[in-house]
């Protein structure tokens, strides 16, 4: 699983660092070529040359080599590597990881990855419990950095408590499910619409709504992370997307969504439904702006939408996997079950605005994913990690 796969080992200065050589040794001999940063606090606690010795690469810390001014350039790890893991992570990196700093060679480096990065975090109970440290790992968690929570145990400081950096060969393991879990969509296709539409009522006005389309990308990123080819079909969003395996389709209206939709549904193994789409349409779109001029009251026709997941849910073949959305203003069980069975749907993902964080243009949601089976609740969690359970229940089904 690790064979080849290009490793920023980041090392900071806590004595934790003694167990980071035994994490470099374990992804040494399963064949990942690591490359170890060092901050220069982290030198006091373990030494460049044993690193250097077991990476068979010289330790980078510096921003040059002092007497040649060989330049080491931050920008280059971060397209080299697949994943930076940081062990031990000390609070002060934390905090200018947060914030920016970018004064040493790791936080930089962190700053160019684009690869994603881990982090296991390693300091005294009062230090990781401290107001400033927990709002820092919230932040870093936001902003997607992987966290191995530290453990509770005896301190260096002598104290007992929470702080311990994980096990090296736990650190190890959680690197291995992350490789595991990076491939285990390849070579599969799929789908998903997300956003609103817009219906057009006349040049420069439209009927809409609220969606944001943050989780719909949130699916895409998760089921292109783990290996898929993704077709992202979307409404008008102010989203942007930069993944090699996404392939984002913008469209406006839902008849426009549709024949995307269905195209990229035939050779698909996966959809995902996120979209809010517009039920009707204007009967007539107008070429003119509607004037108010002497009207007092304006009636507007609207004609039915095409239904995207009911459409493909027709067209849908054996082994294709299908998840549908369900935004309900009540508990919308009776609701999910009917579209699951209406749209011929593996999954539905309910979510109630009658929950405080959860539905349009909030970043975490609130959901319950009903299938056939029974109905799985989750807690309030980002969009992402709600990505990322929608993901594992779509897995789960194609196994
Ligand atoms: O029927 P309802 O709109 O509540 O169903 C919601 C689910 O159906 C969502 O997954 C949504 O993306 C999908 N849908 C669709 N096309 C429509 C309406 C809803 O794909 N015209």
């Amino acid at each position: 699983m690790l064979k080849g796969k290009h490793i920023v080992l980041g090392i900071c200065g806590g004595i934790a660092a003694y167990k980071s050589v035994t994490l470099l040794r374990l992804l040494t001999k399963a064949g990942a070529e690591v490359q170890v940063v060092m901050t220069p606090a982290g030198k006091e606690f373990i030494t460049p040359v044993t690193l250097s010795s077991l990476s068979q690469r010289p330790v980078v810390s510096e921003f040059f080599t002092a007497n040649t001014g060989e330049w080491h350039s931050h920008v280059d790890l971060g397209l080299w590597a697949d994943l930076m893991v940081i062990a031990p992570a000390t609070a002060s990196t934390m905090a200018k990881m947060a914030h920016g700093v970018a004064d040493n060679m790791l936080v930089t480096t962190y700053l160019s990855a684009r690869e994603p990065v881990m982090i296991a975090p390693a300091m005294d109970l009062d230090m990781y419990r401290h107001p400033t440290t927990q709002r820092n790992l919230r932040q870093l968690a936001a902003d997607g950095v992987m966290i191995v929570e530290a453990e509770t145990g005896a301190l260096a400081s002598g104290l007992q408590g929470k702080g311990r950096m994980a096990e090296p060969e736990e650190i190890f393991a959680i690197i291995e499910r992350y490789f595991a879990r990076c491939e285990s969509l390849a070579g599969k296709k799929a789908v998903v619409t997300a956003g609103p539409t817009y219906e057009k009522l006349d040049p420069v006005r439209f009927i809409g709504n609220f969606s944001s389309g943050k989780m719909g990308f949130a699916i895409a990123g998760e089921l292109a992370d783990r290996g898929a080819e993704v077709t992202l079909v979307a409404g008008p969003v102010s989203l942007t997307v930069d993944h090699p395996r996404i392939r984002r389709v913008d469209v406006e209206s839902a008849e426009e969504m549709c024949d995307a939709t269905t195209q990229a549904f035939a050779g698909s193994d996966i959809a995902v439904f996120s979209a809010a789409v517009a039920d009707y349409r204007p009967a007539e779109r107008k070429d003119q702006k509607i004037k108010r001029e002497g009207v007092a009251t304006q009636t507007i026709e609207l004609v039915r939408n095409p239904d995207i997941a009911a459409r493909c849910g027709d067209m849908k073949r054996r082994g294709q996997v299908t998840v549908g959305f369900a935004l309900e203003t009540d508990d919308g069980h009776d609701a999910a079950h009917k579209k699951l069975h209406n749209k011929n749907l593996d999954f539905v993902v309910l979510n109630s605005l009658k929950d405080k964080g959860a539905g349009f243009r909030t970043d975490t949601n609130r959901v319950t994913i009903v299938s056939e089976d029974g109905e799985q609740a989750f807690p309030l969690k980002s969009k992402r990690e709600v990505a990322a359970d929608i993901v594992d229940a779509i897995e789960k089904a194609m196994k």
